[in-house]
């Protein structure tokens, strides 16, 4: 099956902003009462499931039988040619306590290879797109990395894992050690921090605990835009391998010298 990606872009992106303005009327109106606890930190409401729903029978109309690897379980995993992997509120602890930001991810897998991103965030009604080939943008303006290339003054976001483990509490204490002379920000949206990356906005991310779904779409975007994106070893296995460091490149082996040492 041979898909035309900018019409598939088109119509990911207008679903993004139809959902994404479901997710923020509705959070104008969330109660408490509506609100679940996941796990240790880890909310979720009625909305997630709901926008995930939306989400997945729009998509299912763009690609026929491609599968489908979503956070809230609306459709079960299988292993298809084109795989869309979704997170329809990408920093849902943000939402329930009414802050920014929050986003909406997706990413369209061909095989073993992303080939679409879309991470919408309806606040600030900022729209970052990437498709294979071609350069990304945010609301339709070309996006790239910045060019910084040493730590010092260097603009990094970072994440904080719902399962504090001694390994991610090594990872949080290591950080201000070994990247003392930079400026942090932890936003609580990976995927949209992925993409501060990408439009130049941090010079660096970096995560772990993660999962396929908050990073596919973000990671892409990045790449596209230039960036570097490994995991905790370097390697490849950032999807799913539940971290990742993201650079804008020439910042990438710098930081990568200090993460060995974070945990
Ligand atoms: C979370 C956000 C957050 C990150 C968490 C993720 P969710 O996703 O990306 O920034 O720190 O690890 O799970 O739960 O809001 O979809
Ligand atoms: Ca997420
Ligand atoms: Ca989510």
């Amino acid at each position: 099956m041979n898909l035309d990606l900018n019409i598939l872009l088109t119509q990911v992106s207008q679903t993004a902003k139809e959902i994404g303005s479901y997710l923020k009327n509705e959070q104008a109106n969330l109660k408490q009462s509506a609100i679940e606890m996941k796990g240790l930190r880890d909310y979720v409401s009625y909305v997630d499931k709901e926008a995930e729903k939306q989400l997945v029978v729009k998509l299912k109309d763009y690609v026929s039988d491609a599968g489908f690897l979503t956070e809230e379980d609306t459709v079960e995993y299988e292993k298809k040619e084109y795989t869309w992997i979704i997170d329809p509120l990408d920093g849902t602890s943000n939402y329930v306590h009414d802050l920014a930001p929050y986003a909406m991810s997706i990413a369209l897998m061909h095989k073993e290879e992303v080939i679409l991103g879309v991470v919408y965030d309806p606040l600030a009604d900022e729209m970052y797109t990437a498709i294979k080939n071609e350069k990304p943008r945010l609301n339709n303006n070309i996006i790239s990395v910045t060019d910084k290339d040493e730590i010092l003054n260097s603009f990094i976001g970072f994440g904080i894992p719902y399962d504090v483990t001694t390994e991610a509490r090594n990872i949080l204490s290591n950080t201000f050690k070994h990247f003392g002379n930079a400026s942090f920000r932890l936003k609580g949206s990976a995927a949209i921090e992925l993409c501060y990356v990408a439009s130049g906005r941090y010079d660096a991310y970096f995560h772990s605990d993660l999962s396929a779904w908050d990073v596919a779409a973000g990671a892409f975007i990045l790449q596209q835009a230039g960036g570097k994106v490994t995991d905790f070893r370097c390697g490849s296995n950032y999807i799913f391998g539940k971290e990742l460091v993201a650079t804008n490149s020439k910042l990438h082996n710098a930081i990568m010298k200090n993460i060995i040492n974070l945990r």
